[in-house]
Formats: C-alpha cells, structure tokens, sequence
C-alpha cells in the first residue's frame, strides 16, 4: 500500500472515508454530507451514530463509495490509531485498490495517526501458515491510500506514521515469533540489522565476555538454555542532543519459569516475555531512523529461562554484575534478575540523565492493572509526571505505583544481601520494582514500566493475543518532552 497525501478532495474519488466524531454538531455534520452526496438526511441521522469504529457505508449518484467512521466523542491518539486500523484489517476484501480519507476537518495530528493505523492495519500476523491467501486490493502493491490535509506539515506527518507502523510491524513480528524461533541470538540479529540500516552503533556481550565482567544474575538465568544468554548495549546519538537517557528492557525469550516451573495452561503466552526488549529496540530504531535529538543508551539482557539439569535453583546464592549477592527464592522471577544486570550495566559504564527500564516483570501487576495499564514506578516525581503526561497523549496507559521502603522488608535475606521474591502473593509488582531499586546505584532519575499486561494483548486483529508493540510511542514521545 502506497500513501500519497493532497490538499483537496479529488471529486472523482473511488472510495472515500469520512471520519466523524460524536460532537454536539454531529447532526449538523451528517446534514452537510447528505447534502453534498445527495441522500436522505433521516435516513443517515437514523443509522450513524458516531460511536467508537462504527461504519456506514453508501454510495452516491456517481457511484462513489462514501465511508462514514465513527471515532466517538473524544478519542485518545491510541483509540484513532486503533479505528483506522480496524477498519483496513476488518473491511479489507471490501475496499476498493484505492481509498481516500479526508481529515480536511480534523486536527493535523490526526495525519500521523490515520497514516500509522492504516499501515498497522495491512499487518498480517499468519507467519506460519502454509496456505497463502492472495492480497486485498487495497494492501497489495497497487493499493493507494490518499490522505486529504491542507496542513503544511503534512509529509513530515505522514512520515512520522508511516515510519512508527514500519518499526511497529517489525516487533510485532519478534514478539509473535513462537519459542522454537527464537533466542537471544535472534534479538542480537535483529539489532544487528536494524544499527547497521539507522546507523547506531550495537555491541554484543557474549557468553564468554559476561563470564568475564561478571554479570552473574543473567548468566545464571540463562544457564539452563542450549541458547547462550547475551547482552545487547546499543547507542544511538545525535549531535543535537541535551540528555542522555538510558533504556533497558527485558529480554526473556521463552519463560518456563525454570526449575520453580509455571502451569502449562497459559505458558505458550511465554514467548512474549521479551516484550521490554521489543520496546527498547523500537525506540532506538525509531529515534534514530527520525533523527530524533537525543542520546540514547539501550540495554538488553536476552535469554531463555528453561527447565534442565544445568538450570539455576531455588537456594541458589548467585553473584550479580553490581556485585551483590542474591537468593534465588523462586527461578520464575527471572525477569528483575537480568534486569539487574541490565541496569548496574548500564549506570557503571554510562553516564546517563534518566533511566528508563521496561519489563514483563509481573503477573501482579496484571492483576492489579489489568490489560489497559502499564505499572509505573519511579523514585523521582518530575520523570514520573512526564511520564505520565506523556501516556495519557499516546493512550499507552501508566499508572504509578509506590515505592515506599517498607515493601524492602520482605526482600531481605538471612545469607545473602537480597532474595529475588518475598514469598508472600502480594504487592510482588512492587516488591519486583523494590528489587530492581537495588541495582540502580542511587541513582536520582530512574523509571520501571511493568508491562507484562499491556505487551501482548487480543483484539481483532489477533483473538488470541499478540505483540502490541507497547512503549515504543511512549517512549518516542517522552524523548522529545524530556529535557
Ligand atoms: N514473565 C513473568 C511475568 C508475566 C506473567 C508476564 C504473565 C506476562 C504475563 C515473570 O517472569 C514471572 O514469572 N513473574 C512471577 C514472579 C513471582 C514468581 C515472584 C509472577 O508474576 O508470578
Ligand atoms: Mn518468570
Ligand atoms: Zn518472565
């Protein structure tokens, strides 16, 4: 599908989509089209609400198709995005090779977000399948979508979308990749390709060379996989950048749990526990391939957490790159052991301004948020409201959480400095993030998103769930507030 972008409406046009929200002149609204394209007022007022991804369709005298879609009263950029890429995926054997969306009545902003939804909806999330169906019109090579804006900043727009679906669609495909296809080594590729086309710089840290600079916590974790664990350090700068922000995300590629070994029921979703990873490696990509002035330091800590003989145990006392010491309660809380690598890595080594990490670190933090919320904690308040702030624009919903030092309590252990669980079900999104705060050597900005419930979601386009790509606009939008 090609996008091409004009300030007017071509009259002849096939198919046109008119988007519509449910604003106090919506009456006045569909009186104007049922004017323009010569039908019965009654009749649409009486069908076409407006609500969220409704979709009445007609055609005029001239036998053009006109698409009214319903965006409801007032969207967040997440929930456009998601409508128009509802509408391709779900109406994409109905469209015509070309489309049309006039946003002629509708802020600028929603340019990148038409252009971004559109693209997301051609995503085609049957990697395995043998039989291959022939593509829609409209998502083939001669499929055209015409975005209608008299904004001047219409291709840079247009661009940021198309760019933000392009690296979106790639992680969807890592986090949608089953176990047996993939492995640490396969994040190390995929950032490998993606440095060498956008230009920033990847280095790997290898079984061998974690050996010897002692990052002991992903070493153990990984030690029970044929797949050796790595540590991926990349560096993206740019010569306008102010702040430097270190990024670092989990990297699981399968959680069996080990040897404190999780129930098969729900265990396949497993695969998506690289959805930290995913998101750090969108941000780097995206910056870098849009030139965004920020210098950025992304950490990731990949392996696999298997069940074997050679797999680390609960009792293990294990060593950990900051030094520390830590108790292995339970091998299935994995996640804040690499993490904690991952972090005294990257604030050892790099001088940074703020850290963020991003991890599907907890199943209480499903629990207590849900699917629609990412947990955010934060031992600083400025960063968090930025955060925040941030969220609520790009609709990738966070919700802070405590960090109050009692929670440390349970964390304490009698032969080592730290355990790695409480043993208690309770507040374990925050006694994980209590864990973490050990690691991040004081320092004064640092934030943990808890994504596990937000990464790999269902929808339409996936009813058994699928990478969302969670973080990667947050985060692009948070490097251009935070300075
Ligand atoms: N990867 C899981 C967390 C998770 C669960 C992500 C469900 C997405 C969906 C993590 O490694 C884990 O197993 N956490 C344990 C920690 C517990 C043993 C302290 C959990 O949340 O149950
Ligand atoms: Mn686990
Ligand atoms: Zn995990």
């Amino acid at each position: 599908m090609k996008i091409y972008h004009f300030r007017t409406l071509n009259p002849e046009a096939k198919a046109i989509v008119l988007p519509i929200l449910q604003t106090e002149n919506l009456s006045e609204d569909l009186r104007q089209i049922a004017e323009k394209y010569e039908i019965n007022f009654a009749f649409l007022q009486q069908d076409f609400k407006a609500d969220p991804k409704e979709v009445q369709t007609f055609y005029t005298s001239k036998n053009q198709k006109i698409i009214l879609l319903g965006f409801g009263k007032k969207p967040d950029s997440s929930e456009v995005i998601r409508i128009f890429r509802t509408l391709i995926h779900q109406y994409q054997t109905k469209l015509p090779n070309e489309l049309s969306i006039d946003l002629t009545q509708l802020p600028e902003s929603w340019i990148e977000w038409a252009s971004n939804g559109c693209l997301l909806g051609t995503y085609n999330i049957k990697l395995y399948k043998t039989e291959t169906k022939a593509k829609a019109p409209l998502l083939s090579e001669e499929g055209v979508l015409n975005i209608i804006s008299d904004s001047d900043s219409i291709e840079k727009l247009l661009e940021k979308g198309k760019a933000t679906a392009e690296t979106q669609m790639q992680i969807f495909d890592l986090m949608n990749a089953p176990a047996n296809k993939k492995s640490p080594l396969t994040l190390v590729k995929w950032a490998l390709a993606s440095g060498e086309k956008y230009k920033y710089s990847v280095n790997v840290l290898e079984k061998q060379q974690l050996k010897s600079q002692k990052l002991e916590a992903l070493l153990a974790v990984g030690q029970g996989s044929e797949h050796a664990p790595m540590l991926i350090v990349m560096e993206y700068r740019s010569p306008q950048a102010t702040k430097t922000i270190g990024l670092v995300g989990k990297g699981v590629t399968f959680d069996t749990g080990g040897i404190s070994i999780k129930s098969s029921s729900n265990m396949h979703l497993m695969k998506s526990d690289m959805g930290g990873a995913a998101a750090v490696f969108g941000a780097i990509e995206l910056a870098a391939k849009l030139e965004l002035p920020v210098h950025l330091v992304g950490i990731v800590p990949a392996c696999e957490n298997s069940v074997d003989g050679k797999s680390f145990k609960p009792s293990d006392v294990i060593g950990s790159y900051s030094g520390k010491t830590i108790e292995v309660i339970d091998t299935d809380a994995e996640g804040r052991l690499i993490l904690a690598d991952g972090l005294s890595y990257l604030v050892k080594n790099f001088k940074v301004d703020a850290i963020v990490d991003l991890a599907t670190l907890t199943g209480s933090c499903i629990s207590t948020l849900g699917y629609h919320a990412a947990g955010l904690f934060s031992n600083n308040d400025t960063l968090a409201q930025v955060l925040s702030e941030v969220a609520d624009q790009t609709g990738e919903r966070l919700w802070r959480l405590p960090l109050w030092d009692v929670y440390k309590e349970d964390l304490s252990s009698d032969i080592a400095d730290v355990r790695n669980y409480s043993g208690k079900p309770m507040a374990g999104a925050i006694t994980a993030a209590k864990f973490l705060e050990v690691f991040i050597e004081n320092h004064p900005q640092w934030a943990h998103l808890d994504i596990a419930g937000t990464a790999f979601g269902d929808a339409e386009f996936a009813p058994q769930r699928a990478g969302t790509a969670f973080g990667i606009r947050l985060l692009v939008e948070f490097f251009g507030k935070y300075h």
